[in-house]
């Protein structure tokens, strides 16, 4: 091996013809930022230093080289956080710390979902409105008691079922979710879905139809039957606020939510 006083010596010369054919210069010493280790990383390497390999003092290379890529690992982009998320309540946590989820109307509250966590129908709507913004839960307002009405009539209740939006906070006036709000919302709410584990999603209205087949069509056309979504059935109906508006709606809305019962009881829903 060489020792490595010889090695200096020899990078010393090296460096000094270098300045003489070239002039002065500094090397920069990179600054010592500890890089952020996320917590997982942190007990890794503990469990190194701390395990059986610690007290055998000459670590391998390779050990060595391991060590020194995790401590340099960049910190997590949004989308490896929001899947490294195992709990409702952890991405509950991070989507109170993403800005970029609200909308243009300020100080909005959080809307992230409510019900039952392991439910086997989960409810997809739009976005909050003033009621929802106001309590922090989806569909507390005058469409919420419909929906509560609708899926009375099939025998649900609320701690049956679990809701969210596509949006987690209001949109101003209540306008139409924008296509880039839908975007930077929607990995969440696909991390909810997986969280919550349904056996089928009912959107209600073409925002939440069209947003998660990602088909730009009209609710008329998307309504009645079932289709597929991430290996899960998905039905979509009309919102409760437009059949408020539109009671015409109402007879093809009770025809989609009995198909939608007697899916859910085939597939063995609890
Ligand atoms: N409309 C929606 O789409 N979602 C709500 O939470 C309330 C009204
Ligand atoms: N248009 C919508 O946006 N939703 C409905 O439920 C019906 C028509």
């Amino acid at each position: 091996m060489t020792d490595p006083k010889e090695l200096i010596e020899k990078a010393e010369r090296f460096i000094k013809q270098q300045q003489d054919l070239y002039g002065k210069f500094s090397v920069p010493i990179p600054d010592a930022v500890e890089p952020e280790v996320s917590q997982e990383k942190k007990s890794e390497i503990n469990t190194k230093s701390t395990g059986p390999q610690s007290s055998n003092i000459q670590h391998t290379k390779a050990e060595d080289q391991e060590t020194v890529q995790t401590e340099t690992e960049k910190p997590l982009s949004t989308q490896e956080k929001i899947v490294a998320c195992q709990t409702l309540d952890e991405l509950r946590r991070l989507c109170e710390q993403d800005p970029d989820l609200q909308t243009d109307l300020e100080d909005t509250n959080l809307v992230f979902g409510v019900g039952n966590p392991d439910a086997d129908l989960m409810i997809v709507g739009e976005a909050p409105g003033y009621n929802e913004d106001q309590q922090g839960e989806p569909f507390v307002g005058e469409a919420g008691q419909l929906l509560d009405k609708i899926m009375g009539a099939i025998n649900f209740n609320r701690n049956d079922i679990y809701i969210a939006n596509i949006l987690k906070h209001r949109p101003p006036n209540n306008r139409d979710p924008k296509p880039e709000e839908r975007e930077k919302s929607l990995p969440y709410l696909l991390r909810q879905i997986e969280l919550v584990d349904p056996k089928i999603i009912l959107c209600v209205g073409r925002i939440s139809a069209t947003t998660l087949l990602d088909e730009d069509t009209s609710l008329s056309k998307l309504r009645g039957s079932f289709h597929t979504f991430h290996g899960r059935e998905l039905m979509a109906t009309y919102h409760p606020a437009a059949l408020l508006r539109n009671p015409k709606w109402k007879r093809p809305t009770w025809e989609d939510v009995q198909k939608l019962r007697k899916r859910y009881d085939e597939l063995g829903g609890r």
